[in-house]
């Protein structure tokens, strides 16, 4: 399966960090849940390491969810589950008892209010030490260090022949914000991690693209 998302030179790595540490931490039959699982190119990943977890995709888009749903068709222990996490009180989820929870460039769609409300959801629906993967964008919030970022687009550019850089300056990456575009800042998910009742960890940092995890104690 080609990867739907394009332009994004580290994500190769950063999945490759997600699928590792969970199916290094799984047992046989744990339970995992995929926030935004989208046609399901996480879980075809995970799937080359692990096919032995049962795995409860969420998204909002019901053609990739069909997608998703034939491709592991007679494959294993997949549900497919439509929901808006915008109103996540709303989404009947299979489970309570998540080992894993994760999520994929997907809650930058959501605004802050409704990042926080999914964050205690799912802790409401992970195990006693089950752990939440975020990857995601982060907020680029310093005019002065911009330039900074923009050397690390370029140098991207240069390394893998492709980017995703986002803005020439800050003032057009600010522009750039819209309703399917509010990335967090690093230090707003640990501080709403903490107030959810998780610890929390970066795993990995690559420029503005992180992944995080966090435990529920
Ligand atoms: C950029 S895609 C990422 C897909 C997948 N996680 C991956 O990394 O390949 C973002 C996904 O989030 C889903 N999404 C965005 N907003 C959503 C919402 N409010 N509720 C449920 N799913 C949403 C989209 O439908 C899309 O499948």
């Amino acid at each position: 399966m080609d990867d739907p998302i394009q332009r994004h030179p580290t994500r190769a790595e950063q999945l490759d960090i997600i699928t590792s540490v969970i199916a290094e931490t799984t047992r046989p039959g744990a339970a995992v849940l995929d926030i935004g699982c989208g046609t399901g190119y996480f879980e075809h990943l995970l799937a080359e390491k692990r096919d032995d977890l049962a795995v409860t995709g969420v998204d909002m888009n019901e053609a990739s969810l069909a997608a998703a749903a034939e491709r592991f068709d007679g494959r294993g222990d997949y549900q497919w589950v439509k929901g808006d996490l915008r109103a996540p009180g709303e989404i009947s989820l299979p489970r309570a008892d998540y080992r894993v929870a994760v999520t994929c460039l997907t809650f930058h769609d959501l605004a802050d209010v409704e990042k926080q409300a999914v964050m205690s959801w799912i802790t409401g629906h992970l195990a006693r030490d089950g752990m939440f993967v975020l990857m995601d964008r982060i907020r680029l919030t310093e005019p002065v260090l911009f330039g900074s970022q923009i050397a690390l687009w370029n140098r991207l550019e240069r390394v893998h022949g492709f980017t995703m850089r986002a803005a020439d300056s800050f003032e057009a990456y600010e522009a750039d914000m819209a309703s399917n575009n509010r990335p967090a800042r690093l230090v707003d998910y640990q501080t709403w991690f903490h107030e959810a009742g998780m610890v929390s960890q970066l795993l990995h940092l690559h420029g503005n693209i992180m992944v995080m995890a966090a435990a529920r104690l």
